[in-house]
């Protein structure tokens, strides 16, 4: 079954295909969007693309942050311009997070933007990062520094790219399809995976739709996202983003209840959706908890201080210059485990 979600924005709206064999709605859209030539960027083998219907450039591409930057980007627009592409043609994107990310900015750069459909492979893209329009790369300074808001014109979340995914990679999108709980989708535990993601999905349309360039709202998706960014950088990425963010979330319920935000059961539900996914919920035994606390200052919501998005009487919301004793507080009372441990945890998934 295929389910289709709008993201309602004006002349930058699009859908979003969920389901079985969706990939093959491609050459449909490609013919809609009156494109003469494609150029396809690929991290997947080429027999996961289907034919665009219209003269087409396959560029094979790696998912990875090491191909998430600059030089990729020019590298991609260079081939563009020497295949021809023009304006009224298209780009696809086919792989995980970091591909949709890189080939998403090189669409929203060449000739001043050129239409863009992603075919996001991995969970963590079809749950978030293909939606919503952020791309960006990286630089030495930092992740995501350099990106332009450019919504695709399609997004096609073929679920069966998702039947050989790794179980670690399915678990990865799992902690965000975990953090969906505090912000609006409180009842995914237990349904079919595709259902998880076009719920997912819908939730991030609608708060994409009132917030484009996270101003506002769109905090919401980085509900756990705090420690989690931390987490990731402390473990030098060990810890996979999902795990991050799933620490994060148990992490964000502590916080909440102690600032008087939420009571203790609240803050026992936030462990207890964590682990139904088989996510780690500790903290690793060796991360030095003023390391963190010093890297989420540098978190992009906090002007100054500390922020979290944090559950409350109003439900979830931005809270800033939260005291950094209450977080060093709670840093220090969440429970620790060895890092191996954390993410062998993973493997007892359920979805
Ligand atoms: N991944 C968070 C956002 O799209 O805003």
């Amino acid at each position: 079954m295929t389910t289709t979600i709008p993201v309602r924005l004006e002349e930058r709206s699009y859908d979003v295909l969920v389901g079985p064999g969706v990939r093959n709605s491609l050459p449909e859209v490609v013919r809609r969007l009156g494109a003469q030539r494609a150029v396809v960027v690929s991290a997947r083998p080429p027999a996961w693309v289907p034919d665009t219907g219209v003269e087409t450039l396959l560029l094979p591409a790696r998912d990875g942050e090491h191909d998430k930057r600059l030089s990729t980007v020019e590298e991609l627009c260079g081939e563009f311009a020497r295949f021809g592409l023009t304006r009224s043609d298209v780009v696809v994107s086919c792989g995980g997070g970091t591909t949709t990310d890189v080939v998403g900015l090189a669409a929203a750069l060449y000739h001043r933007g050129v239409a863009v459909v992603h075919l996001p492979t991995s969970l963590l893209a079809q749950v978030d990062a293909s939606v919503g329009g952020k791309t960006a790369v990286n630089l030495p300074a930092g992740k995501n520094l350099v990106g332009a808001y450019w919504q695709p014109s399609a997004v096609l979340c073929d679920t069966d790219y998702l039947t050989t995914l790794p179980r670690r990679e399915l678990l990865n999108g799992l902690g965000e399809i975990a953090r969906c709980h505090f912000i609006g989708a409180p009842g995914l535990r237990g349904l079919p995976l595709p259902e998880q993601i076009a719920a997912s999905v819908t939730l991030k349309a609608g708060i994409v739709a009132q917030d484009e360039r996270d101003t506002g709202p769109r905090h919401l998706l980085n509900y756990g996202h705090t420690l989690g960014h931390a987490l990731e950088i402390a473990t030098d990425f060990a810890l996979r983003h999902g795990e991050a963010v799933a620490i994060g979330t148990v992490f964000a319920g502590r916080l909440a209840g102690a600032l008087g935000r939420i009571d203790q059961s609240g803050v026992d539900e936030h462990r207890a959706v964590v682990r139904h996914y088989g996510l780690p919920a500790a903290l690793p035994a060796d991360v030095d908890a003023d390391v963190l606390v010093r890297q989420m200052r540098r978190d992009k919501k906090a002007i100054a201080g500390l922020a979290f998005v944090l559950a409350g009487p109003r439900g979830a919301e931005l809270v800033r210059d939260v005291p950094a004793e209450v977080v060093t507080d709670v840093l220090a009372r969440m429970p620790r485990d060895r890092l191996e441990n954390l993410v062998g945890a993973t493997e007892a998934a359920a979805t």
